[in-house]
């Protein structure tokens, strides 16, 4: 961290980086793994070369070599420039698409905003800026943002698109949270009529209704971010440990799995919009799974985090293998293009297809 900072400032900088630390080294692991219920059938003569499949996809009027979105991870302190700078060099080599963190840090304290404005050092086919709802409204302490807030942080990175997270989950289980909500669907409707908006949840999943309520609000995608992989509960259950608070670290460990299973959630929220499927997405194979259920991308996190902080060779080595399992995938059922891919058939089993006979119509 460079500067003093003010205290808010300080708050935010140590939370940020506690995410970070607590997502690469504490154990994340969930007791199931919902990508699994998710079979595609398998193609014995899929009379297609595996030279010639193509993972290209075009996501918001942008050309992607394949569907994949690193998901808004970081920025707002000073390691987060070098972990900015590994996923932006490794977005653009691979030719897809990166959202920064939360840029509210950027936005209260502007010295900060070079932790995330090194993305546009590279050529990253689409870049997403990121704002949390929570702050589009009144709150106790923290300051209310704007649509001008909005244009700044698309600014600041030359982002295509502005993805307001939604993470009422964590702010209600950390102690400093952002626990008022009224207001911020018209607040996102505000920000999407002026700028290219897609509302992103963190973990917890977006249902049929959010999703209709999102579309009327004039969004123009949902990035589901569904239960699955990194829990918010979890982090801040860890925060709250090290923190001696026990109140609230009970409060993590009760919702750690709370919400809706990534892949319901990607056939839930599909309303006539590009739909990202992000939580706990580990492999190609599950990014082919993802598209067949009706997803336009993937999105992932956490699993791309520990190579991010070890150095960018690393984190091209596993993107590298994620993209070829997922032409692996795409051969094995015969898909020679991401059209075809979403055209397959997909089985939807275990605790997902529970979900879903409840409350599918
Ligand atoms: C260290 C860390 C920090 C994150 N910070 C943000 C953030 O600032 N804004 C946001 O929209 N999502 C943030 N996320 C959520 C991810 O974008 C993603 O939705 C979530 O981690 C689920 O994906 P995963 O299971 O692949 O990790 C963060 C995730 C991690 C691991």
């Amino acid at each position: 961290m460079s500067g003093e900072g003010t205290e808010r400032g300080n708050i935010i900088i140590s939370r940020k980086s506690d995410h970070v630390e607590i997502c690469a080294n504490e154990d994340m692991r969930r007791d199931y793994a919902y990508w699994d219920d998710v079979r595609l059938v398998h193609n014995s003569l899929p009379e297609i070369d595996l030279d010639e499949v193509d993972t290209s996809v075009t996501l918001f009027g942008r050309k992607l070599n394949a569907p994949i979105v690193i998901s808004a991870m970081t920025g707002g302190y000073g390691k987060a420039e070098e972990i900015n700078r590994n996923l932006a060099s490794v977005a653009a080599e691979h030719g897809i698409a990166m959202g920064v963190g939360s840029q509210r840090a950027a936005i209260e304290e502007p010295e900060m905003a070079r932790t995330y404005e090194v993305i546009k050092e590279f050529d990253v086919p689409l870049r997403i800026a990121n704002l949390g709802a929570p702050q589009l409204v009144r709150q106790r302490a923290s300051p209310q943002l704007d649509v001008e807030s909005g244009r700044a942080a698309m600014e600041m990175i030359d982002a295509h698109v502005l993805a307001i997270h939604l993470n009422y989950l964590q702010e209600v289980v950390q102690p400093e949270g952002d626990t008022r909500s009224k207001g911020a669907l018209k607040a996102i409707e505000r920000f999407a009529t002026a700028l290219p908006v897609i509302a992103k949840e963190t973990g917890a999943g977006v249902s049929r209704e959010t999703a209709l309520r999102l579309k009327k609000a004039k969004v123009r995608g949902i990035d589901v971010g569904g239960l699955g992989g990194t829990s918010f509960s979890g982090v801040e259950y860890y925060r709250a440990r090290a923190a001696g608070d026990n109140v609230r670290a009970n409060i993590g460990e009760t919702f750690w799995d709370w919400g809706l299973p990534t892949p319901v959630s990607v056939v839930l929220a599909s309303v006539g919009l590009p739909v990202i499927a992000t939580g706990g997405v580990r492999t190609g194979l599950d990014i082919a799974r993802a598209v067949a259920i009706g997803a336009s991308a993937a999105g992932m996190a956490g699993r791309l985090l520990p190579a991010a902080l070890q150095d960018r060779e690393a984190l091209s080595t596993e993107l590298g293998t994620v993209i070829d399992e997922l032409k692996a995938a795409m051969f094995l059922v015969g898909a020679s293009d991401v059209k075809e891919l979403a055209r397959t058939k997909a089985l939807i089993q275990g605790r997902s297809r529970d979900w879903l006979d409840h409350l599918s119509e």
